[in-house]
């Protein structure tokens, strides 16, 4: 049932290639414009939306971070992101013209069916981005768009995560395709990217096995760091989750940025720290600011392991550990760059002789609130 796997973590992992190509499926017609009829809003509805606020939990929340950093540049729309045990605490501005999208593997959790439920009480629109065919959420939603990931046994989110990233894409693409925003040729270059990703997430996974190996050496830690910038940023967060519900340790995403704010202060004689890099290419300017703080943790004791794009030159003298990602667009690098830390997080849970799959005190879907 594993398929030859130790885990259903590391099953779920191996199938990402698949479960992307499956959540793309059918979407892009032939004339390579995105087709989202299923979605159950009318192009007229979705044009007349001033503002979409994403609400979910956990991982779901971390592909909902992301997809802000898409909708706003593809789309144009302004785009909040909220957790979805605050949002309805906080009296959100809500009403007619608002998209609400929820993202959720299960379709079941608590924190979220009520901010669904608060939604519609404002007269809100609800896409549901969700993984479990007939699930609540989707039932209670006014549209659905559905990942195509399969049944996610493992507590730890992963092939889940990387259609959610793909079904946010999608939306973002599509609002962009009916609104007619500026970036028109931008657009049909990322669809056709989209269709690449598959195979780029197979390279990463043919190139993992260094990464099992530092996950290995590190089973004695305490404590792990976490940076990245723009939608590493995010990518970041979920690297820490994954570290903190498998292998039960302190880890900790930071936006690089703020570094000297405040986090440079943990920095100590050996201390992990997990860099996930912008493209030296789409993304120059923020990349070298992030090659300057790696400079400034490791001349600070840390030990850097490095998620770059390959060929990343720049980079590499400042990388105790270097993880080469295949290059793809900037939006679309979480999706490579996730799996590396999906995979660390795997193998130095197992490495501690945790279980895996079911970690402690944690449930795969969380229906109390
Ligand atoms: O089923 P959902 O996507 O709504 O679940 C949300 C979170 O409970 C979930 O992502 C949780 O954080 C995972 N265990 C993360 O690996």
């Amino acid at each position: 049932e594993k398929g030859g796997h130790d885990y259903f973590m590391l099953k779920e992992i191996a199938e990402q290639p698949r479960a992307v190509a499956d959540t793309l499926l059918g979407r892009v017609g032939a004339d390579g414009q995105l087709v989202l009829d299923e979605m159950r809003l009318s192009d007229q509805e979705l044009r007349d939306i001033n503002k979409i606020i994403v609400v979910a939990c956990g991982t779901s929340y971390h592909a909902g971070l992301i997809a802000k950093y898409a909708i706003e540049h593809w789309a144009g729309v302004p785009c909040e992101v909220e957790l979805a045990s605050e949002f309805r605490y906080r009296d959100p501005i809500l009403n007619r013209d608002t998209l609400v999208v929820v993202i959720t593997q299960s379709g079941e959790t608590m924190d979220t069916l009520m901010a669904v439920r608060h939604a519609r009480e404002q007269r809100s629109r609800v896409l549901a981005i969700c993984n479990v065919n007939g699930s609540t959420i989707p039932r209670e939603s006014d549209a659905v768009l559905y990942t195509h990931a399969g049944p996610e046994i493992a507590v730890a989110s992963t092939k889940a995560f990387l259609t959610q990233l793909v079904a946010c894409y999608l939306v973002a693409l599509y609002l962009a395709q009916i609104r007619g925003t500026k970036f028109g040729d931008e657009i049909s270059q990322v669809i056709e990217w989209l269709a690449q990703i598959p195979a780029r997430v197979e390279e990463v996974l043919r190139t993992v096995e260094p990464v099992r190996a530092l996950a290995r050496s590190l089973a004695d830690e305490r404590c792990v760091l976490f940076l990245g910038r723009h939608v590493g940023f995010p990518v970041a967060l979920e690297g820490a989750l994954k570290l903190k519900e498998l292998a039960y340790m302190h880890a900790e995403g930071f936006a690089a940025g703020e570094l000297k704010h405040g986090p440079i202060a943990l920095i100590e004689e050996g201390l992990p720290v997990v860099v996930v890099v912008p493209s030296p290419i789409g993304q120059r300017v923020l990349h070298d600011k992030i090659v300057s703080n790696i400079q400034e943790i490791r001349a600070r004791g840390a030990m850097t392991i490095v998620i770059a794009e390959e060929g990343d030159s720049a980079v590499a003298p400042y990388a105790d550990t270097l993880i080469s990602i295949p290059a793809v667009p900037t939006l679309l690098q979480p999706l490579v760059a996730t799996v590396p830390l999906q995979v660390f997080a795997c193998e130095l849970a197992a490495a501690k002789g945790h279980d895996v799959d079911q970690p402690r005190n944690l449930a795969k879907s969380v229906t109390v609130e």
